[in-house]
């Protein structure tokens, strides 16, 4: 019974899961003319509660609508950040009757829009502005973008370190490695917020927001490196915003008329395949080389030196990247994004950018395979999530990958072009230049004519000897097992006569 009741929870939250969207407000805003701020943030509470659970406060901002510390600038993103909007506290800051938006849209193709919705309690008539007004741009940048900082700083908003805001009178280890001077700035944020959240209770707009339980410091946490990103407002927006950005950068790729050609090269790089492939393995590694090539040819000066390879990361998927019309800078939310730092953006959406483009190359080709892998935290990820059918390894993938990048003459030492995909698994070590003994599985006409190499092949992926078992560091599933047999088996009894071209085998079976 328990079960039942959770299990029903987790189905009603998942409606509240689609955000406000920009005609919602637009209706709205038609139909309540004469309404305030806090008629808004009813309806908003009305139409979707979890919105008003998710938020963060500036107490000092650069944007254009004012904040102070004790009437903060609220910026309230929801459990997706898909909707996001700000309104402030104090009736004499600037923007104290707009409420400032913006919306991630998927269609046609995934972007940001943003808009201004003005009331006027004098005239009692609000305005909910266009698209993108031009006021906005100027630090939003074109196309408009959120502007938000990387994990684990965020300037001007509470919980501005690492989201934690410590109790510096009765916590007795905090503070210990701060310098004076910011000890000062911190304990101040502490009294601020200690001030803010006496008051909140009787504000008009504050006691509309939902302020999750279980810190005395409500949406922040009392100490740092807090797992719970129910707690966590600042690298909770962070996240969101950087996985929808990401599909906006996709959107941008797909716009290249390159992008078709190269994406499964692209998929390849964001993996990093080229740790993963055999230094030996000569025509996997010059597709790298021979993007290296075309990159240096085309470099405007535009990325910076240290994403060029001179240093041990040779980032070929930031050489794609840019061949495909994406700036390093792209990547950035930053208010400022031409300086280069390790936070810049890429750290999250790069990582988010590999797992859309692999769904939608997977969305057009199914026979893409399922694979896993370790993120960055060293997380065992499986793609697509939950996939049941057999997976792939990374370095498996990879081959996979670059394979078909050599099949389409990408490059000048062109590798074998396996005959069946399940094959592609064992061409990347059995190839010509291979550490392994050349297997012809590109050549249909030549295993055709070998038994013993079918008989050989036929033992080596039936047998139940570790040593001896191929591939070596993989189970074939028994599907693929099949698989195999199954084209050998048709191999044996086609007719493939000498004289057919190596191309036209090559689609056989
Ligand atoms: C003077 C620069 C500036 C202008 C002009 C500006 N913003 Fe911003 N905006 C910011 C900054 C900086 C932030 C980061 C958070 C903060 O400081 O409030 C931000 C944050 C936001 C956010 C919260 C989501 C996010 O991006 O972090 C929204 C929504 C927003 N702005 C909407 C607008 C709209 C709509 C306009 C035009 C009507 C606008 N802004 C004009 C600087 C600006
Ligand atoms: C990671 C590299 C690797 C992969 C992948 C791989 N093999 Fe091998 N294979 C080897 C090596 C190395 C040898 C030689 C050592 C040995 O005989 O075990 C070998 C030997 C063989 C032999 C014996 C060849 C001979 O002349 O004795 C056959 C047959 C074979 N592999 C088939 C396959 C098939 C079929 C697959 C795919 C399902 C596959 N291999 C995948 C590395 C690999």
């Amino acid at each position: 019974m328990r079960l039942q009741i959770v299990v029903i929870c987790l189905f009603l939250s998942s409606f509240a899961l689609s955000a406000i969207e920009v005609e919602q407000v637009e209706a709205w805003s038609t139909t309540h003319p004469s309404a305030q701020i806090e008629e808004f943030l009813e309806w908003v509470k009305i139409k979707d509660p979890s919105q008003l659970s998710w938020f963060t406060l500036m107490r000092k901002t650069e944007s254009s609508q004012e904040a102070t510390p004790t009437d903060p600038r609220a910026i309230v993103f929801g459990p997706t950040a898909k909707f996001i909007f700000t309104f402030n506290g104090a009736p004499t800051s600037k923007g104290y009757q707009e409420i400032e938006m913006i919306f991630f849209r998927e269609i046609p193709q995934a972007r940001w829009e943003m808009r201004k919705l003005s009331f006027s309690p004098q005239d009692k008539k609000n305005s909910f502005s266009g698209p993108n007004p031009s006021q906005c741009l100027s630090c939003h940048q074109n196309p408009v973008r959120p502007i938000w900082s990387q994990y684990d700083i965020w300037k001007g908003a509470y919980g501005e370190n690492d989201d934690a805001i410590p109790d510096f009178d009765n916590d007795k280890y905090v503070g210990g490695g701060l310098t004076e001077e910011h000890l000062i700035v911190r304990k101040k944020e502490w009294i601020d917020f200690r001030e803010f959240l006496k008051k909140k209770d009787s504000h008009s707009r504050y006691s509309k927001l939902e302020f999750p339980e279980g810190s005395p410091v409500s949406p922040y946490s009392p100490s740092g490196r807090n797992f719970n990103y129910r707690l966590r407002p600042n690298l909770k927006l962070t996240e969101s915003l950087m996985s929808l950005h990401a599909k906006t950068l996709l959107s941008k790729l797909k716009e290249h008329p390159e992008f078709n050609k190269e994406k499964r090269l692209l998929l390849a790089s964001l993996l990093r395949c080229e740790d993963q492939i055999d230094a030996k393995n000569s025509a996997e590694k010059n597709v790298f080389t021979e993007l290296e090539v075309r990159f240096l040819k085309y470099d405007k000066g535009t990325v910076p030196w240290n994403h060029k390879g001179y240093t041990g990361d040779i980032s070929h998927r930031h050489y794609l990247l840019y061949l495909l019309g994406l700036e390093h800078s792209d990547f950035s939310l930053e208010r400022r994004p031409t300086k280069w730092s390790y936070f810049g953006g890429e750290l999250y959406s790069e990582e988010n950018l590999m797992m859309d483009l692999y769904a939608s190359i997977k969305k057009e080709d199914p026979k893409l395979p399922a694979f896993h892998y370790y993120d960055q935290y060293s997380r065992e990820v499986t793609l697509p999530e939950g996939a049941t059918e057999d997976l792939r390894t990374l370095p498996e993938l990879c081959l996979e990958l670059l394979q078909s990048r050599i099949g389409q003459g990408g490059t000048e030492a062109s590798g074998p072009i396996p005959l069946k995909s399940s094959f592609a698994t064992c061409v990347g070590c059995h190839h010509k230049n291979g550490e392994a003994p050349y297997l012809p599985f590109e050549d249909p006409e030549r295993l055709k004519d070998d038994k013993t190499i079918i008989e050989l092949i036929k033992n080596r992926i039936g047998t139940a000897d570790p040593n001896l078992r191929m591939p070596p560091l993989r189970t074939l599933s028994e599907k693929e097992r099949q698989g195999i047999y199954d084209w050998l088996f048709s191999l044996l009894n086609s007719s493939v006569s000498k004289g057919t071209t190596s191309n036209k085998s090559a689609t056989m079976p």
